[in-house]
C-alpha cells in the first residue's frame, strides 16, 4: 500500500520543514506539538517561508493556501493514529522518544511505518522497544529542509526491505535525493560533517586564524556555500555538542570529541543563531 498520509511529531526548525516538503508534494500531513503556543510557532515558520516563496515569484498565493490547506495541526499524538507514516522530529532526547513511539504504536495501524529524523541516536535502540521494529527507519533531513535536497535513508538491522523500498520511494516523491546508510551514529554525512565543524573550533582555539578567515578560507578556498563557524551557528551550538558526545561515546576517537570552547559556549547559553548568540552575534538578524 502506498505512503499516502503522514503524521509529523514536532514543529521545531526540522519538524515545520518536514511538514513544509510533505505538504508541497500533495501528502496530506499531520503535524503535533507539545502545546498550542509551540504549534502556532511552527506552523508560522511555515507560513513565512511559503510567503517568501511567493514574494521571490516561486508560488502563486493560491499554490500557498493549497499547501497550507493539506497541513493540520494538534497537541494530541492519538490524533496521527491513522497515518501510514509518521515521521518524528522531536527533542534529540532517547527517553522521550520512546515515550512517542509508544504513544504512537497504540494509536496507529500495525501496516504505519515509523521513521525518526534523530541525526545521531540508534534507530536500532528506538526500533527495537516498539511492537513493529520492521517497520522502523531513519529519515534524516538536513536544514533548511525546504531548501537542502538530501535525505538520509537509514535502515538498523531488523527493517524489512519492502518497507524500505516504500520509504525510499515515498523520500523520491518531495522530491529528495536519497543515500542510504546503515544504523551508525552520524549515518554519512554527520560522520564526515561532525569531525570537520568540531577541527575548525580547533583551528580558532588555537589562533591560527580568526573566525571571519576560517570561515572565508573554506567558502572562497573550497567553494563551501557557508563557512563551517557560520554554519554551527545555524545548525545550534548545543545541537552540535550533543551530536560529537554520541558520536564520541560510540567511536572513542578523539576527532569526535567536543573541544572545551563549544562546550563553554553551550555552558553560556550562546547556541548559536537561534539564541541571538553564537561564534557570531545575530541580535540584528545578520551576523557580525
Ligand atoms: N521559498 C522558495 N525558495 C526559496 C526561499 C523561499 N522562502 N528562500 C530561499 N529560496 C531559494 C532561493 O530563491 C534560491 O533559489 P535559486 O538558487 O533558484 O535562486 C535558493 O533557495 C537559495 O536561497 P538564498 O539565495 O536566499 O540563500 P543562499 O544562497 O544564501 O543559500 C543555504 C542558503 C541554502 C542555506 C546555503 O547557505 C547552504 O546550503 N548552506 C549550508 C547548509 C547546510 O550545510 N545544511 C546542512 C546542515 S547539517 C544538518 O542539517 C544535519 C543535522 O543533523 C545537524
Amino acid at each position: 500500500m502506498a505512503i499516502q498520509k503522514i503524521g509529523v511529531v514536532g514543529c521545531g526548525l526540522m519538524g515545520s520543514g518536514i511538514v513544509q516538503v510533505c505538504a508541497q508534494a500533495g501528502f496530506e500531513v499531520k503535524v503535533r506539538e507539545i502545546d498550542d503556543a509551540a504549534l502556532a510557532k511552527g506552523l508560522g515558520r511555515i507560513d513565512k517561508f511559503l510567503q517568501g516563496g511567493v514574494d521571490k515569484g516561486k508560488m502563486t498565493a493560491d499554490q500557498k493556501a493549497a499547501i497550507v490547506g493539506k497541513i493540520t495541526g494538534t497537541t494530541k499524538l492519538g490524533d496521527l493514529g491513522d497515518c501510514d507514516l509518521v515521521i518524528e522530529a522531536a527533542v534529540e532526547n532517547i527517553a522521550a522518544k520512546h515515550e512517542v513511539f509508544a504513544a504512537l504504536d497504540a494509536a496507529c495501524g500495525p501496516n504505519a511505518i515509523f521513521a525518526s529524523n534523530t541525526s545521531s541516536l540508534s534507530i536500532t535502540e528506538m526500533a527495537a522497544k516498539t511492537k513493529r521494529p520492521a517497520r522502523f527507519v531513519g529519515l534524516h533531513f538536513f536544514n533548511p529542509v525546504p531548501l537542502m535536497q538530501l535525505v538520509e535513508v537509514v535502515r538498523a538491522p531488523m527493517t524489512d526491505d519492502a518497507v524500505l523500498a516504500e520509504v525510499d520511494a515515498f523520500a523520491k516523491q518531495l522530491p529528495k535525493v536519497v543515500v542510504a546508510a546503515q544504523d551508525t551514529p552520524g549515518f554519512v554525512v554527520n560522520r564526515l560533517l561532525v569531525p570537520f565543524l568540531l577541527d575548525a573550533i580547533r583551528v580558532l582555539e588555537s589562533g591560527i586564524a580568526t573566525k571571519e578567515d576560517i570561515d572565508a578560507g573554506m567558502k572562497l578556498g573550497c567553494g563551501h556555500p557557508m563557512g563551517p563557524l557560520v554554519l554551527l551557528d545555524f545548525v545550534g551550538l548545543d545541537t552540535t555538542y550533543y551530536i560529537a558526545n554520541i558520536m564520541f561515546d560510540e567511536f572513542k576517537e578523539p576527532r569526535f570529541a567536543p573541544p572545551p570552547l563549544l562546550k563553554r559556549m553551550v555552558l553560556a547559553g550562546w547556541h548559536g543563531k537561534k539564541s541571538g548568540r553564537g561564534f557570531y552575534d545575530y541580535s540584528s538578524g545578520q551576523p557580525k
